[in-house]
């Protein structure tokens, strides 16, 4: 098996803000509130004309200028979404097509907030097995279009961005270990309502309705925190790395609060931790590979650390990567 790690990373997230204080003129919150429960200051919203297919390729192209790869060379894309532009062409295609990437075979993957890893962990076994020599991985999603704008349980706590890597083979570290869990029977606890499925004829769906996410909050956080500490421990002992040597966890950043019990039950310092929910809120699958993007750029990761990526989303999906960080 061929060692595979990440070669790149790049990110793009829309310039346009909402803070705290513009949702306290919308609905029934406030400032206090949503930094005091989620840590989460301000969220970023697309333009409306900007697909999630334009926040894709805009982070792809970002993560390929930090490679030495052009879109020509590159054999495989693959996009974590639960926003996609339409059901299908995938995400992945119009990537494609934007990028010039005429050699690569492309598709979706659907794991809510844990996609960024399933679609990582998924292009890493193509370069392993030798089928592909690189593939590009991208998460973008733009929850603020799913969003009811009256819920504050959820409106508060969702951003729209996109995050993207180069996969390829390294000679030394790279991706050590994988882990993946989930849980459908738990697949209740967030979704997008009303089911469209139920098409085409039910007199009682509203069909001027816009689908919307519904979710459990509180029974996600009960679920999420021994989650994704179980993943990261899992995903240490098969790496063969006991915890205290990972020098950096980079968490799905859904709420400050969820990442400090995390954090607690796994027994590593928080501190290790890297945290942007602050400036972005919860973007859904493009929440980890931004944070691990911004790690890199600001020194918090190294050559040779040994990095915890851990995710967890509805599904219920749950993963855990270690990475030795190659560059
Ligand atoms: O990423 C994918 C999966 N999603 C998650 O992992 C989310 C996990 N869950 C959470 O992060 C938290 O459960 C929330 C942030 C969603 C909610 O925090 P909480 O501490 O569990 O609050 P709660 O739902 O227990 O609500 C406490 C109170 C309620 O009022 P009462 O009944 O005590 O009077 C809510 O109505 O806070 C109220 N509340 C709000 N107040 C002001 C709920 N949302 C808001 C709000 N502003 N935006």
């Amino acid at each position: 098996m061929v060692k595979v790690g990440i070669v790149a990373l790049g990110k793009y997230l829309p310039p346009k803000k909402m803070t705290n204080f513009d949702l306290e003129k919308i609905v029934d919150t406030s400032d206090e509130w949503i930094m005091a429960r989620t840590g989460i200051k301000e969220r970023r919203i697309s333009a409306l004309e900007e697909k999630t297919s334009d926040i894709a390729v805009k982070a792809a192209l970002d993560a390929l200028r930090n490679s030495s790869l052009k879109a020509e060379d590159i054999e495989a894309i693959f996009v974590a979404t639960v926003t996609p532009d339409s059901n299908f062409p995938s995400v992945a295609c119009l990537v494609q097509k934007a990028i010039g990437a005429k050699k690569a075979f492309a598709y979706d993957i659907s794991a809510a907030c844990s996609g960024f890893l399933y679609a990582m962990t998924t292009a890493k076994q193509f370069i392993a097995t030798g089928m592909v020599k690189n593939a590009l991985v991208i998460a973008a999603d733009r929850f603020t279009t799913i969003i009811d704008w009256k819920d504050r349980n959820t409106c508060v706590l969702f951003g729209d961005g996109g995050g993207a890597c180069v996969l390829a083979p390294v000679k030394e570290g790279g991706i050590l270990s994988d882990y993946l869990i989930s849980d459908g029977e738990c697949a209740s606890l967030m979704g997008v309502v009303p089911d469209k499925v139920r098409t085409p004829f039910d007199p009682s769906v509203d069909a001027a309705k816009l689908p919307y996410v519904v979710m459990n909050g509180q029974e996600l956080f009960k679920k999420a925190v021994p989650g994704m500490a179980e993943a990261v421990d899992i995903a240490a002992e098969k790496a063969g790395i006991p915890l205290d040597q990972i020098k950096c966890v980079v968490p799905h950043q859904a709420n400050d609060r969820i990442i400090a019990s995390v954090a607690k039950r796994a027994g590593i310092d928080k501190e290790k931790f890297f945290i942007n929910i602050d400036k972005y809120g919860n973007i859904s699958a493009a929440s980890v590979v931004v944070a691990l993007c911004e790690a890199v750029e600001t020194g918090r990761i190294k050559k040779g650390d040994r990095v915890g990526l851990v995710v967890f989303g509805a599904g219920l999906v749950a993963a855990a990567n270690i990475v030795e960080w190659s560059y």
